[in-house]
């Protein structure tokens, strides 16, 4: 039998990662380092800088999405969540995976428009659209290098309580880019034009990180069985319309989503304060903050999950680009598109959730959680690799885990 990546020590888990991915030398020496930027490039990304931080990198096995075969990448400081995430797309792969979509790139692009007459102002700008457009991309090369570029564009009016103000959206589609800064660069380069065809002060020129015009959807079946029976796939349900109806669950449904989606996001060096940002609003789009998924059973009795929330992230520019680490963790997704990387995170989402309510409707997360301590302690104890199961099960069995216990574990 073929040892479980789980099982593998440090050195196996990256040789399959090098083979997987084929990776060359100078990127397995990136896995094999402090995975990180040193203090000078650190020194160049943010003010006052006095050192880098590590979090640990691991990997999700098992997942299939649009029937191609990914390991993933997820960087975080939760245990568990990465044993979790490779247990659903274990059970997800019994019925082909996790089916994914992802229509357009178009950021959004906020100009705040005020001292006008709203209705004459829109009037205006819409009947100038095109030139709008045209000088929009005139300030990114690149984007129009790639066919990519400003779009659309449309105006809203808002009532505030300091009266009321006129919003041009710009809609460009970004490509592989996530788009924040070309967004910016747009909207502040077009601001005068529209002053001078609207007539009125431009206030604000921003994008907006609300990025619905860059939906993922998905979804994927999850075998009965292998949840444990047809009664633990109605307590998934039940679960889940809980979180569904009641926004203190909800939150707590929704961050569990979150701890895979940020993980591989922060892998692959994304924004992810934009992700979550972007993820919540959605969830409140009803105008009740509600579960980002949605579960049901099918005729078979299977459990159905389903899936759909903004997801702006970027293969171009960014940290990615600067990154060794991210820059390796794209390798080994081996993704070619901004797109695919957003069904990938959005995947990773759905799978978390499921193990999430999986074991809340069942046993609880505490065992779990418990089990991967207790191995931690076992082997921080000097346990040897085919120990450490035994003993951590031993110290969870008794109640007791603790560096002295497992000390005298390993000793019998
Ligand atoms: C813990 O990080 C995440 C969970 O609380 C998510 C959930 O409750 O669904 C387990």
């Amino acid at each position: 039998m073929t040892t479980k990546f789980f099982e593998k020590s440090r050195k196996e888990r990256i040789d399959e990662i090098v083979k997987f991915a084929k990776l060359d030398p100078e990127e397995r020496k990136i896995l094999e380092g402090h995975g990180g930027i040193g203090f000078e490039q650190a020194d160049k990304m943010v003010e006052n800088a006095i050192g880098t931080f590590s979090f640990p990198l691991g990997i999700a096995t098992n997942f299939v999405i649009n029937n191609k075969e990914y390991l993933v990448p997820m960087v975080i400081e939760e245990p568990s969540v990465i044993a979790a995430a490779s247990k659903a797309a274990k059970i997800a792969k019994i019925h082909g995976g996790f089916s994914m979509k992802n229509d357009e790139s178009y950021s959004i692009g906020q100009i705040q428009i005020i001292n006008v007459n709203p209705k004459d102002a829109t009037q205006k700008i819409l009947s100038h659209s095109k030139e709008i457009l045209d000088l929009a991309n005139t300030k990114s090369n690149t984007l129009s290098k790639m066919g990519k570029g400003a779009r659309e564009l449309s105006c809203k009016e808002i009532s505030t309580p300091a009266g009321t103000m006129l919003i041009m959206e710009l809609l460009i589609d970004v490509g592989d880019a996530m788009g924040a800064n070309v967004t910016n660069t747009m909207c502040e380069g077009i601001a005068s034009l529209v002053e001078k065809i609207s007539g009125g002060k431009v206030l604000l020129r921003i994008l907006s990180n609300y990025s619905t015009r860059r939906l993922v959807s998905g979804s994927a079946i999850f075998d009965k069985e292998e949840l444990g029976g047809e009664q633990i796939v109605d307590n998934i349900i039940l679960a889940y319309q809980f979180a569904d109806n009641d926004e203190y669950r909800a939150v707590t449904h929704n961050k569990g989503i979150l701890n895979g989606i940020i993980a591989a996001a922060n892998a692959t060096g994304q924004d992810t304060r934009a992700i979550e940002a972007a993820a919540h609003a959605y969830a409140a789009k009803s105008g009740k903050y509600r579960s980002l998924t949605q579960w049901s059973k099918n005729s078979q009795g299977d459990l159905v999950g389903k899936i759909e929330l903004p997801m702006s992230v970027g293969l171009v520019g960014g940290i990615i680009n600067v990154h060794p680490t991210a820059k390796v963790c794209a390798k080994i997704l081996q993704i070619n598109t901004a797109s695919e990387l957003a069904c990938v995170l959005v995947a990773v989402g759905l799978a978390q959730n499921l193990s999430a309510i999986r074991a809340l409707a069942s046993e609880g997360i505490q065992k779990g959680h418990m089990k991967l301590h207790a191995r931690n302690i076992a082997a921080a104890a000097g346990a040897e690799p085919e120990q450490i199961d035994s003993i951590a099960e031993k110290m969870v069995q008794e109640g007791k885990i603790s560096i002295n216990r497992a000390r005298e574990l390993v000793g019998s």
